[in-house]
């Protein structure tokens, strides 16, 4: 074999590795991105109305948009913590037609035809919920974070008749987690406002 014989060789080698290893990149970013459309839906943009402590909002959501990040982000309606928002702790807690719900957990696009308290719409006018004050004289708080679902979930927890002895109470109460352990005093308040 002469020397041009094996230029031409590795020549022709050499060109079709390399167009393998062109053609990954492209073929790898068009499987991704064919499974990316398999699994993550278009963005889609939805008019929404809303309730939410009695007034109401028109508003433009993806559809993936959570009711925390709504009341958060667009409505500045920034008493509803988030916390895990993975519904592990409670803090996101806000009633939807007077059922505590995990604001986090809920779509957006979910609620449109229903009420939706939060925190902020809680009290009556200057005057607290009674929930309110019993955290106050009961000491139900330290740091606060967790207070506004631990309120919206205590008063929840009343209205469902959950409060028939200090262990009711806890369980009732499982899914809210405090981080500074004012559990007796939310427990506390409970019990005072409690029929
Ligand atoms: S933020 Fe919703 S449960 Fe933690
Ligand atoms: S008061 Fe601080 S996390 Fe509950």
């Amino acid at each position: 074999m002469n020397q041009q014989e094996n230029s031409r060789r590795f020549f022709l080698k050499t060109s079709s590795v390399l167009a393998v290893f062109a053609m990954i990149p492209r073929t790898a970013k068009a499987f991704y991105e064919e499974v990316k459309n398999f699994f993550v839906p278009n963005k889609e943009i939805l008019p929404l109305s809303l309730s939410i402590n009695k007034k109401k909002y028109t508003v433009k959501a993806d559809t993936r948009t959570t009711l925390l990040d709504l009341l958060r982000e667009e409505l500045q309606l920034t008493g509803t913590k988030k916390g895990c928002d993975h519904g592990q702790c409670g803090a996101c807690t806000v009633h939807v037609n007077g059922e505590r719900v995990l604001s986090c957990l809920t779509l957006a696009a979910m609620v449109p035809g229903k009420e939706v308290t939060t925190i902020e719409g809680l009290a009556n006018g200057d005057k607290l919920h009674p929930m309110q004050q019993a955290f106050i004289e009961c000491d139900g708080f330290q740091c606060g974070y967790c207070t506004p679902g631990q309120i919206m979930s205590a008063v929840a927890c009343v209205n469902e008749g959950h409060t028939g002895s200090v262990a009711e109470i806890k369980e009732f109460m499982s899914g809210n987690l405090c981080r500074c352990g004012a559990y007796n005093g939310i427990v506390q308040s409970i019990q005072k406002v409690a029929p």
